[in-house]
């Protein structure tokens, strides 16, 4: 882990960043008690077992246990290094950081990234003096006019024109003296054949894309008629990626979370248009089928049920087609808007109104009545097209992971069919059966690579699940009683552990020097490896309330068993006899000849 930046530095912005602060940026999180809860953006949940404790300044997922301080949130959310991570939250509060103490790669990358940002910003802007321009914007406003857009809509979307000419954005560029090999990489100029450059967009409406910091990522512009290509879009560029973002984050973000409800559309001015009817819970995507980050995106940031808002064309269907499954994996609720014939969003609320729009959404079909409707109506209710219905909708049912909701839709399905309910069961029980298998082989595969070392290890003295419970509870409150750390130090139960790691943690608890609850996220900052901060995390959050009482018995508890496993199996025999522990006695009896077996 390359770290450049001071100690002091660190510990300055680890004092000023607040996690609960950085992680409601990203995902919705509620008060409970002490602390914070929300979903899981680590995992797909329907309740959330997502912790932050802003006494500790970490967090913990009780579901995938992921956990962490607040660094390490950034790293696994925004996928970035410590380092980046530790610049992203010193600008976050405004702390300087010496640029001097980044990797040259480091620096390279940041000032890249900010150089283009900056440039589009300004080219945000120039675009927008020309819309603006009484002669030059003048056919562009007209046409934005005819489309029936107001003014207030158009300026929250920054809505510019690029104008005729090949050169036109270039001049500008030159004039604020950015170099132009650097503004090629926006995808804002082309580089020609031989030599030079020339303007992408030409006599164009310019819509910027900006992401929910405001950052304008990217552009999409459309033509004034009916010329060809329609619209075009920027490039990928360091900064931009379709597949990642969503047009209209920024303006929408905060509506979304207050309804928790988000309206995806495809198109810039299907979006415009919902906006200014007051739909303003509402993204688009960018000329691009959704993705699973796009759900992940919507997700996090707020929205638990989407409405898809496609054009109602074959086109718009099998989009909605291919969007189901990701929501369904990604558990978020979507509702499909199927709007008449001929109509797309924009097209019907300029002309039917927000009324109709708020009608039609109300009567949207939930994902699976849509994917039962559109199979009804493509196959038809012969034998034949039931059985094709089906096949069809048997994977996405097997997809519903709560079996009540599962099974509801199964007699929902039978009956719109008018087919046995037990034979859809049988059919979905067959592929969620089919499901399982692949899946538990790819699980078994994942968790145990080195397959030798885990049967040896079983076979050696086992670490039961309680033993890895008491160890567990000890490191656990060694944290929060910090009073018995001598006593736990003469015990000696340290030497017992047979968790490597959670032999690690302890001793590091012991050589800690303050147990200020402030000074926790010091204990996070020693640790480098992520398994080691994920279990400290885990361990830190954990309910348990600890008095001295309860933790001498918890002490004594585990050095008696630990001292009783290490009798020879015939005395530890002989005890339970003499104890009369029916199920201890097998359970060592039953030891005693595998023993014998494997000898
Ligand atoms: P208007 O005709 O202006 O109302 O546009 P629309 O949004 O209704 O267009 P359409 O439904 O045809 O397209 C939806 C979205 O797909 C657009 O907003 C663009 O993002 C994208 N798109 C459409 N046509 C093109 C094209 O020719 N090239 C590219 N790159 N993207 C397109
Ligand atoms: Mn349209």
């Amino acid at each position: 882990m390359a770290i450049n930046i001071t100690e002091d530095k660190r510990a300055e912005i680890r004092h000023r960043a607040d996690i609960v602060e950085i992680i409601s940026e990203r995902i919705v999180l509620k008060k409970a008690g002490k602390d914070f809860v929300g979903l899981c953006p680590f995992h797909s949940e329907k309740t959330p077992s997502f912790t932050v404790s802003p006494g500790k300044q970490i967090y913990h997922c009780f579901g995938c246990g992921a956990g962490g301080d607040v660094f390490s949130f950034m790293m696994k959310y925004d996928g970035v290094g410590f380092s980046e991570a530790v610049s992203e939250i010193a600008r976050r509060y405004g702390i300087d950081l010496p640029t001097r103490s980044m990797t040259p790669q480091q620096k390279k990358n940041i000032s890249e990234k900010q150089l283009l940002f900056d440039i589009n910003h300004q080219v945000m802007n120039y675009y927008r003096t020309q819309l603006a321009d009484r002669l030059i914007g003048e056919t562009a406003r007209e046409y934005l006019q005819q489309r029936g857009f107001n003014r207030k809509v158009i300026d929250e979307f920054e809505l510019g024109f690029a104008p005729e000419g090949w050169d036109k954005l270039i001049h500008f560029i030159r004039k604020s003296n950015i170099p132009l090999s650097i503004a090629e990489k926006t995808g804002l100029i082309i580089p020609k054949e031989n030599k030079g450059y020339y303007d992408r967009f030409r006599n164009r409406i310019i819509f910027p894309i900006l992401d929910e910091k405001r950052r304008v990522i990217g552009f999409g512009g459309r033509v004034l008629d009916d010329s060809k290509p329609k619209y075009l879009n920027s490039p990928e560029s360091p900064i931009y990626h379709k597949g990642h973002s969503l047009y209209g984050v920024h303006a929408s973000k905060d509506r979304c979370r207050e309804t928790e409800t988000v309206f995806i559309v495809e198109g810039y001015f299907d979006l415009i248009s919902l906006h200014q009817h007051g739909f303003t819970n509402s993204v688009a995507t960018l000329g691009t089928a959704l993705t699973v980050e796009h759900v992940r995106l919507l997700k996090r940031g707020f929205a638990r049920k989407a409405y898809l808002v496609f054009d109602s064309d074959a086109a718009g269907v099998k989009a909605a087609h291919r969007s189901i499954p990701i929501f369904m994996d990604e558990s978020v609720s979507a509702a499909v808007v199927v709007l008449p014939k001929g109509y797309d969003p924009d097209s019907y609320l300029h002309k039917m109104g927000a009324k109709a729009f708020q009608e039609a959404t109300d009567h949207a079909l939930g994902m699976i009545d849509f994917l039962i409707e559109s199979a009804v109506l493509q196959y038809g209710l012969t034998i034949e097209g039931k059985l094709r219905i089906l096949s069809e909708i048997s994977d996405p049912l097997s997809r519903i992971s709560d079996s009540v909701t599962r099974s509801i839709y199964i007699r929902h399905v039978a009956d719109r069919i008018n087919v046995e309910e037990a034979a859809v069961a049988e059919k979905i029980r067959s592929v969620v059966s089919r499901i399982r298998q692949v899946k538990h082989h790819q699980d078994n595969r994942a968790q145990n690579p080195p397959k030798t070392e885990s049967i040896s290890r079983s076979c050696s003295s086992p670490t039961t699940s309680d033993d890895l419970r008491l160890e567990k509870q000890i490191v656990s409150m060694m944290l929060k009683y910090p009073k018995i750390l001598p006593q736990v130090e003469k015990s000696g139960a340290m030497n017992y552990f047979q968790d490597k790691d959670l032999k690690n943690l302890g001793q590091m608890i012991f050589t800690r020097t303050s147990h200020d609850e402030n000074e926790f996220s010091d204990l996070m900052n020693q640790l480098e490896d992520d398994v080691l901060r994920q279990l400290l995390a885990s361990l830190a959050i954990s309910d348990e309330c600890w008095d001295q009482k309860s933790c001498e018995n918890l002490l004594f508890q585990f050095i008696q068993s630990q001292k009783r496993k290490r009798q020879p199996l015939i005395s530890r025999i002989k005890a339970a006899e003499e104890s009369n522990d029916q199920e201890l006695l097998l359970q060592l009896l039953k030891e005693k000849q595998e023993q014998a077996v494997t000898r």
